[in-house]
């Protein structure tokens, strides 16, 4: 059986980035969101092979990126050489990450199906960002989409988000909007920052 890195290996070989079910050129809310936060080292996790970090790079940020997948840091690794880290690393295991201002989430944290990977994924967030931090968390929406990239997903709503992170968070913004995929279909988003208290 495959694993999740073989999996996501095969998704970003050889692959037309932007023909990818969540490839967006532009990064409007993901922008907007982090902006409003203080501070400039971040953390993008799930990366991926995203343009957002472009756009961050541009905006002066000292930027960090994770996956699991190692060919998708090569595509980023690439583009960007050493003006980034990268990080090949599974969220659902223990990780040494180091620290940050801001976590930034689009798309990953809804693949983690089980009790113990979300609870990972917690904790590598708590790892890294202290008190008075943020973590920018961007997943499909409870009313959209129940799968992607051939995969099971474990969708969201604000109520949901902050259940997971529990009372050390508090929730600042919730924003619903829907990404239009490549092929032209509607995926619903819920975006959302929270500040560690
Ligand atoms: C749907 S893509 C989103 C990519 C990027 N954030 C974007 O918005 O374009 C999900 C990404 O999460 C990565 N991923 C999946 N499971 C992971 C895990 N357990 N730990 C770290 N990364 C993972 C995949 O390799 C993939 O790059």
């Amino acid at each position: 059986m495959q694993s999740n890195a073989q999996h996501w290996d095969a998704a970003y070989n050889d692959a037309d980035t932007t023909q990818l079910g969540w490839y967006q050129k532009e990064h409007a809310v993901s922008m907007d969101l982090i902006s409003s936060c203080d501070g400039k080292k971040l953390i993008d996790v799930g990366a991926g092979a995203t343009t957002l970090v472009d756009t961050l790079l541009s905006h002066y940020y000292e930027v960090t990126v994770l996956d699991v997948s190692s060919e998708a840091l090569r595509i980023l690794s690439k583009r960007h050489g050493n003006n980034m880290k990268y990080i090949q690393g599974d969220l659902t295991k223990k990780l040494q990450l180091g620290k940050f201002d801001i976590w930034h989430d689009r798309a990953v944290l809804h693949f983690l199906l089980k009790d113990e990977e979300r609870k990972s994924y917690v904790e590598n967030l708590e790892s890294c960002i202290g008190s008075g931090g943020f973590a920018v968390i961007e997943t499909f929406s409870t009313d959209g989409a129940q799968m992607c990239c051939g995969l099971d997903l474990h969708t969201y709503d604000e109520d949901m988000l902050t259940d997971l992170l529990g009372d050390k968070w508090t929730l600042i913004d919730a924003i619903r909007h829907t990404h239009i995929n490549p092929f032209g279909g509607e995926r619903p988003y819920i975006s959302t920052i929270f500040k560690r208290q």
